[in-house]
């Protein structure tokens, strides 16, 4: 499963990105208006795509086909490679089918089921973003959504990639994985909680106190000898 950073925290995007774990990074209107708002959005999506390198998803904010399109042009004239973010509405599908048309990569985002993640296949989306956080907050199982989603992407043979999304904490990580999602998208906290365990760093103490209190026999020794 390929990971994506789901942020727009230039200094949580450069550390994650250094790791080299990552292979692109979503934005979102909400985590955009956490940053400081003296940075041109432009600017800070450059900067974004320059930091990772590889896939960057730019969401539109206009709800109508026309004016999604026209968002999603500006944003590619900032960087062809650009994917362009639109919401799993009716006027977003029929965006999304013009940008496929186009050969454009398009995230479907804000799915909450199967069948709106299969319409979204069925529209062009190279993306289906399946949020799993935002499900479990109203007790329903947002898992459950990606292997519904995965079971018929087998059975059909379905292309699109399928991008759990919302992710809250490690176990969803985990689970995104063994539910045969293709990207999980992944806030920093939940990257850097993924990564921690308590016996590595007990292990990785006991190793270097090991290791100087052998260094220190070893100078002992040395000036006994002197
Ligand atoms: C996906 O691309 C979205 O940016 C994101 O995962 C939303 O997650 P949230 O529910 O934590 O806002």
């Amino acid at each position: 499963m390929e990971l994506y950073i789901d942020s727009a925290n230039l200094d949580h995007i450069k550390h994650a990105a250094s790791l080299g774990i990552l292979t692109g990074v979503t934005t979102n209107p909400s985590l955009l208006a956490k940053e400081d708002p003296a940075v041109d959005v432009r600017d800070r999506i450059l900067e974004i795509h320059n930091i990772v390198g590889g896939h960057c998803s730019v969401e539109v904010v206009a709800t109508e086909t026309d004016a999604m399109i026209a968002e999603a042009d500006e944003i590619l004239s900032w960087f062809p490679q650009a994917t362009i973010k639109i919401p799993m509405i009716p006027a977003g599908l029929a965006a999304t089918h013009q940008l496929a048309g186009r050969n454009i990569p398009v995230n479907m985002t804000l799915i909450f089921s199967a069948t709106q993640a299969l319409a979204a296949n069925n529209a062009g989306a190279r993306y289906v973003s399946i949020f799993l956080g935002r499900l479990d907050d109203i007790a329903n199982s947002g898992i459950q959504v990606v292997r519904d989603t995965r079971e018929i992407w087998e059975r059909q043979g379905l292309d699109s990639k399928i991008l759990a999304a919302s992710l809250r904490h490690p176990m969803h990580l985990l689970e995104a994985a063994k539910a045969g999602a293709h990207i999980s998208t992944t806030p920093y906290q939940v990257i850097m909680q993924s990564l921690k365990h308590p016996l590595t760093d007990n292990g990785l103490e006991k190793f270097l106190a090991d290791y100087h209190k052998m260094q220190a026999e070893i100078a002992e020794l040395r000036s006994e000898l002197a």
